[in-house]
């Protein structure tokens, strides 16, 4: 559906809770194509991995807080980007005991225990929908009572800017099996919180 659509559509997008889709579970399948030209990871040894490397960063939000996720939505109903995340500090949650480094950042989630994934198609990027789900995604969290928020990039990744534009700043910095990837939070500061 998407590749039909022209750049004004995009233009056009909404942002939907993804579970206020009346078709949300059988759509869930539609972000993989985003989400997978979206990685950096392009080349699997087989289905099975692959299927791993997408339940690491995308299935288990789905599956386990779908209420969190957002999606971006064209007049003409193709999915273009999303948001999914959590809540539950990582660094003390089962659901991410997996997910290596947050072995060491656990001094610092407490301060920005929900964290985020977001990916857009690549024609609906540089328009100011990413901005717009964070947006979504902050609200939730702030709602929730929760002090800040985090995700983890690559420390020269060509998302910095944005992240930067929207209220994240590095918190910490590590070495990850030869990437330098960084931490970045947004603090729901008192100036911040409504
Ligand atoms: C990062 C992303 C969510 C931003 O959403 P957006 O709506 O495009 O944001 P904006 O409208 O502010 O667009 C421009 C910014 O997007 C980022 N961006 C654009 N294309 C990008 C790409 N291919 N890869 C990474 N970041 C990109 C840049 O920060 C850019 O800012 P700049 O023009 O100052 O360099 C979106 O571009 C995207 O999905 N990029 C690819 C995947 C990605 O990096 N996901 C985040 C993983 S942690």
């Amino acid at each position: 559906m998407s590749s039909a659509s022209g750049r004004a559509d995009f233009k056009r997008a909404t942002i939907h809770r993804l579970t206020e889709l009346p078709d949300w579970r059988r759509r869930l399948r539609q972000l993989d194509p985003i989400f997978f030209e979206a990685s950096l990871t392009k080349t699997f040894a087989d289905d099975v991995a692959r299927e791993a490397f997408r339940e690491r960063w995308l299935g288990r939000f789905l599956d386990r807080w779908p209420g969190l996720a957002h999606v971006a939505v064209t007049p003409d109903g193709a999915i273009v980007g999303y948001i999914v995340g959590a809540h539950a500090d990582p660094a003390r949650s089962a659901d991410f005991a997996d997910v290596g480094f947050y072995a060491h950042l656990g001094e610092l989630t407490p301060h920005y225990p929900a964290h985020l994934h977001i990916n857009l198609a690549a024609e609906a990027r540089g328009l100011g929908i990413g901005s717009a789900l964070i947006d979504a995604f902050v609200a939730d969290a702030r709602g929730a009572g929760l002090p800040g928020v985090h995700l983890v990039t690559g420390r020269h990744s060509r998302n910095r800017s944005f992240y930067a534009r929207n209220g994240f700043e590095e918190i910490a910095g590590l070495d990850w099996g030869g990437t330098a990837i960084v931490m970045l939070g947004r603090s729901f500061a008192a100036t911040e919180r409504a």
